[in-house]
C-alpha cells in the first residue's frame, strides 16, 4: 500500500507485523496516544497473516523440531513467504524477530527506530522458528526482557508503543519526552499534583516556590537518588550511541 501523507506532512512511520493472530491488532494500540496517532495518520499498521502462507489443506506453518525434543517449530519456507510479501511493501524498514534470545530493546533502540521508515516485526510462537530463515532474511533479534511470552504479538505491541510516543506530534509537549525515564540516563524525578496535602501527605515545598532554577535541580537531585538507589547500572552503563 502506497504512503499516504499524514497530518504532520510525513509518510507515516509504518508497522508491519507478521503473526499467526492479526486479529489481535491493533488491541491497545487503537487506544488512547498511539490510538490517536494511528487514525491521525501519523503511522500506520499493517499485520501479514503468517497462515496464509501456510502449506497444504491444513496451511500448516510449524513442524517437528529437527533433532527431537518437545513443542513446534515454525518453518523457514513458510516465513519467508510471508517476510518476501511484506518486504515489497515495505522495502527499507528493518526486520526484527521478537524473541527472548534477542538483544535488550530499550529506549535508545526505540529512537533509532522511531527515526527510520518503521519496522517489519515478526511475531514467532510455540518453541520459535527455524534458525534459518534468521540468517537467510538477515533479521534482528530483539528481546522486550527476560522472562518467556508465548508468542511475540505482545513483544510487537510494545515495541511499536514505545516508538510511536516518539513520533514528531503523537506526544503534546517535547519537553515531557525529553525528561521521561532513560532519556537522560536517568529515571525520571517523581511527580505531584493536587490537593496539596492528601492523607497528612504534603506536596515538597520546594514545587510550590515558583522557583524554576530550584525546581530544576531539585528534580535533578530527586532523578540522581532514585537511579542510585534503584538502577546503579544505569549511571555506570556507558552510553550508547543513538542513531538520528
Ligand atoms: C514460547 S516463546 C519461544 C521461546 C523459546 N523456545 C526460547 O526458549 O527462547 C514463543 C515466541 O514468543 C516470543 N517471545 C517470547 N518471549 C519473548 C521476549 N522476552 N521478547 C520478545 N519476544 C518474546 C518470540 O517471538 C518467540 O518465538
Amino acid at each position: 500500500m502506497p504512503h499516504v501523507p499524514s497530518s504532520n506532512g510525513r509518510p507515516p512511520w509504518r508497522a508491519t507485523v507478521l503473526t499467526l493472530f492479526p486479529e489481535m491488532f491493533p488491541g491497545p494500540l487503537g487506544h488512547s496516544l498511539s490510538g490517536q496517532a494511528l487514525q491521525a495518520g501519523i503511522w500506520s499498521l499493517a499485520t501479514v497473516a503468517i497462515r496464509e502462507f501456510g502449506l497444504g489443506r491444513h496451511r500448516a506453518v510449524d513442524d517437528t523440531p529437527a533433532g527431537g525434543g518437545a513443542g513446534m517449530v515454525m518453518r523457514a519456507d513458510v516465513l519467508a513467504a510471508a517476510i518476501d510479501h511484506a518486504r515489497a511493501d515495505a522495502p527499507d524498514a528493518p526486520l526484527l524477530y521478537l524473541s527472548p534470545r534477542g538483544e535488550r530493546f530499550d529506549q535508545t533502540l526505540a529512537r533509532e527506530l522511531a527515526g527510520g521508515p518503521g519496522a517489519l516485526l515478526l511475531a514467532g510462537r510455540f518453541e520459535g522458528i527455524d534458525e534459518r530463515v534468521i540468517t537467510a532474511r538477515q533479521m534482528r533479534e530483539v528481546s522486550i526482557g527476560d522472562y518467556v511470552l508465548s508468542g511475540g504479538e505482545l513483544a510487537a505491541m510494545v515495541l511499536i508503543d514505545a516508538c510511536v510516543r516518539l513520533l514528531p506530534g503523537v506526544v503534546g509537549a517535547t519537553a515531557s519526552l525529553s525528561e521521561e525515564s532513560f532519556e537522560t540516563g536517568l529515571l525520571e524525578y517523581p511527580h505531584y499534583t493536587k490537593p496539596r496535602e492528601w492523607e497528612g501527605r504534603q506536596i515538597p515545598e520546594v514545587l510550590l516556590s515558583g522557583d524554576h532554577n530550584k525546581i530544576a535541580e531539585w528534580r535533578r537531585n530527586e532523578a540522581e537518588r532514585l537511579t542510585r538507589a534503584r538502577r546503579p547500572d544505569l549511571i555506570s552503563r556507558p552510553k550508547r550511541p543513538s542513531k538520528p
